[in-house]
This record gives structure tokens, C-alpha cells and sequence, in this order.
């Protein structure tokens, strides 16, 4: 094999091993949402009634840094809260624990993403530092 066609197999290789996985990542942050929090949040993201807040266009997660909500979304969040002017005063419960790290950088950056919003990247490394800081008071 000529070096040229080896450098190009090579190129080729790595690049079918990364472009599936940064898909995969959105397509698995859409699963987790779609099967976990459109349940409340809603598919459009943009929230039920008066109990639960919308994630569409969110000003409260434009204006609430990224690794208070990452902690929200894992270890669950109460008490009043005002979104987008309406108040809310729910509870959103933990994570359930059968979502893996990466699950949760995927749906975290998914709805956080989405639905007009723009936090970032939210990375496995990140997730972890949330977790070891823990629930919110
Ligand atoms: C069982 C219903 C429920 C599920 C499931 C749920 N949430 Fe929530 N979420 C709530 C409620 C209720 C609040 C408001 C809590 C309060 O009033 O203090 C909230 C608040 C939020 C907020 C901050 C407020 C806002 O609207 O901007 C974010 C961000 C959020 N949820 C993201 C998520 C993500 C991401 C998931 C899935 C991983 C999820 N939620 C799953 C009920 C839920």
C-alpha cells in the first residue's frame, strides 16, 4: 500500500469512528429527553400549564450558570421559582439512577440547547464535578 493510501485509510477510519459519536450523543440526549423529561417539560419543550415551567426559551436557564443546572436536573429542584415572568412552586424530582453519566451530558446538553436555548456543551467531566458537589440547598 502506497503511504498516500494509508494516511487516507487511516483518515477515513477515524473519521467513521467520530462523526457517528457526535451524532450519537444528540440522538441520545433526544432519547433521554424524549422518554424522561417531556413527560413534564413536554416534547416542545415549552412546559405544561401552570405546573410545569417551560424549557423553550427559558430565561431562567439563560440567567442560572450551567452548573446550578446540571445539579438542579440530577438532584431534583423545589420551591418558588419564576420563569419567563410566571412563577412556578413544583418539584422536580431526582434523576433516576439508571442513567449513566454520559446519559446525562447528552440530555443535558440536549435541553439545554434546544428550544432556543444556548448553554453549551455539557460535558461527562462536567456532570461529574456536579455530582460531587451535590443537591442544592
Ligand atoms: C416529574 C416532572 C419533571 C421531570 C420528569 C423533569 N422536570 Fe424539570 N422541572 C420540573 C418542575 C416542576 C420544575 C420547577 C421546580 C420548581 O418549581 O421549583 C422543573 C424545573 C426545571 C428547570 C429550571 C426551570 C426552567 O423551566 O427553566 C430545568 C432547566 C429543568 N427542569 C430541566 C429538566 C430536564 C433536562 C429534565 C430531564 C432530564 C427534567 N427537567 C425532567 C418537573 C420535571
Amino acid at each position: 500500500m502506497k503511504t498516500v493510501d494509508m494516511i487516507l485509510s487511516v483518515v477515513a477510519a477515524s473519521l467513521v469512528c467520530t462523526l457517528p459519536s457526535v451524532a450519537q450523543n444528540k440522538k441520545n440526549g433526544e432519547k433521554v429527553f424524549n422518554e424522561y423529561c417531556s413527560t413534564c417539560h413536554q416534547k416542545d419543550g415549552k412546559g405544561l400549564a401552570n405546573v410545569y415551567p417551560p424549557l423553550a426559551k427559558s430565561d431562567y436557564i439563560a440567567k442560572t450558570d450551567k452548573e446550578t443546572l446540571l445539579r438542579q436536573i440530577i438532584f431534583g429542584l423545589n420551591g418558588k421559582i419564576k420563569v419567563n415572568g410566571k412563577e412556578y412552586n413544583g418539584v422536580m424530582a431526582p434523576l433516576p439512577a439508571k442513567y449513566t453519566d454520559a446519559d446525562i451530558s447528552d440530555v443535558a446538553t440536549y435541553a439545554l440547547n434546544m428550544f432556543g436555548n444556548s448553554k453549551g456543551k455539557v460535558s461527562v467531566a462536567d456532570v461529574k464535578a456536579a455530582k460531587k458537589k451535590g443537591k442544592l440547598k
